[in-house]
């Protein structure tokens, strides 16, 4: 289980819980934010106990749940709002509703709920969730815009897919695991958006090299880390583009990804994607080589050669290096066991990278496939900074630290 307490003094998570039937997938986001060691508070509205109870959201976070019920009661030696909104370093309102939405984009309070938002200042993730056609009125799309203005208010896109009215389109809530990794972005950055309107290119995952329709050349990368940097760069601002080998996850609401299967393909879009790009990281595994011969039908067993011719496929990440400005920031990785300095450095120097990650491969719980990452990042610059075992999404927000200000 990833620990988000990458920043040790946020930590405190209220949830705001209105009415809609995705009320009921708040109670796996509260249970995991649990286990992952945050501190969880919840508040519904009315409505959202005609869905789901305080019962299961108290017994969940280990605390008592709010309610209009428990508003101004006089034993609160302070009102409830103002101290819920000083208590959270985080809010998180799932799922907003288009009556919630109206309310704070019109900076209207009239229950726990919008007070406790109105009595605040820390950043609010919200997680919307209606039938499409509520969805899409030209009023909800208005609040949700005017409602985004504010910097403090980060905003999940909507899903797509069936609906609890049994209509097929816009207007899911993001899932759980979704809404908590942006919960430990933010806790990560307080909710500053230093990559806003930054476009951000990253490739991820193993190419595969074909002998014929079934066979190929790879490696064991999942591309979790590549999803991870684009999870980090968008929920800080970025405008995300990710070029990824085979890959079982799903893309992230607000990421445009480009799958490829081999090296050529991934030099080729990446080479379209990078005038436009202010920072290009390059997480990729390529597979070095490639078979020289290709057999469209597949290969009878006993037709299979004994060795087999090889030869190299393009460096796109050298490539890139020669075809960037110098406003652009390259960043490579450098996948390595022993020691993993030396040739991390190599590669810094001979792929005239700004910086790159040395990342060990031959550590439990770290590298290929794992949801853990450690790495050594070192830069142009002479700066060497060890990042200690944690989770693939604080590596990537520790890479954008030491990108942006040298530091983590
Ligand atoms: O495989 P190697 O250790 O050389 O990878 C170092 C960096 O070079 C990584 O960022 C990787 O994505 C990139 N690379 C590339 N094209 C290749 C091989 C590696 O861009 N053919």
């Amino acid at each position: 289980m990833p620990n988000p307490k990458s920043n040790p003094k946020l930590q405190k998570v209220l949830i705001c819980v209105g009415g809609g039937i995705a009320a009921y997938k708040v109670c796996e986001l509260v249970s995991t934010l649990f286990k992952t060691g945050v501190e969880v508070r919840v508040i519904l509205t009315r409505s959202a106990q005609e869905f789901i109870t305080p019962l299961t959201l108290a017994t969940l976070s280990r605390h008592p749940a709010y309610t209009d019920e428990l508003f101004w009661q006089p034993t609160h030696s302070r009102p409830l709002h103002i101290e819920l909104g000083e208590w959270a370093d985080l809010l998180v309102i799932a799922p907003l509703t288009a009556n919630t939405l109206a309310k704070l984009a019109h900076g209207m309070a009239d229950n726990l709920l919008t007070n406790t938002v109105l009595a605040s200042t820390c950043p609010v993730l919200l997680a919307p969730a209606m039938n499409t056609d509520m969805w899409e009125q030209l009023t909800v799309q208005r609040n949700w815009r005017q409602l985004l203005t504010d910097s403090r208010y980060h905003g999940m896109g909507t899903a797509s897919g069936l609906l609890a009215c049994d209509r097929v389109g816009a207007g899911r809530m993001a899932e759980p695991p979704e809404i908590l990794t942006y919960i430990q972005s933010l806790l990560h950055t307080g909710g500053k958006r230093d990559l806003a309107g930054k476009r951000v290119l990253i490739s991820a995952g193993g190419t595969r090299e074909y002998l014929d329709p079934v066979r190929f050349i790879g490696n064991p990368s999942t591309g979790k880390m590549g999803l991870a940097l684009a999870q980090a760069a968008l929920h800080r601002g970025a405008i995300v583009t990710l070029v990824h080998g085979p890959a079982s996850w799903d893309v992230p609401l607000g990421v445009q990804a480009i799958p490829v299967i081999n090296a050529e393909e991934m030099q080729h879009v990446m080479r379209e994607y990078l005038p436009n790009a202010d920072m290009i990281v390059m997480s990729a595994a390529v597979a070095d080589v490639k078979p020289r011969d290709y057999s469209t039908e597949k290969l009878p067993k006993r037709s299979l050669p004994q060795s087999l011719p090889l030869e190299p496929v393009p460096d796109i990440v050298s490539e890139l290096a020669q075809l960037k400005q110098p406003h652009q920031r390259l960043i490579g990785f450098a996948a390595q066991t022993g020691d993993i300095v030396t040739p991390a450095l190599e590669k810094l120097r001979s792929k005239k990278l700004d910086a790159i990650v040395a990342n060990p491969i031959d550590q439990a719980d770290s590298g290929f496939g794992s949801d853990n990452n450690q790495a050594i990042f070192l830069d142009q610059q002479g700066r060497q900074i060890e990042i200690a075992p944690c989770s693939k999404l604080q590596m990537a927000h520790h890479l954008y630290d030491f990108a942006l200000t040298g530091k983590t």
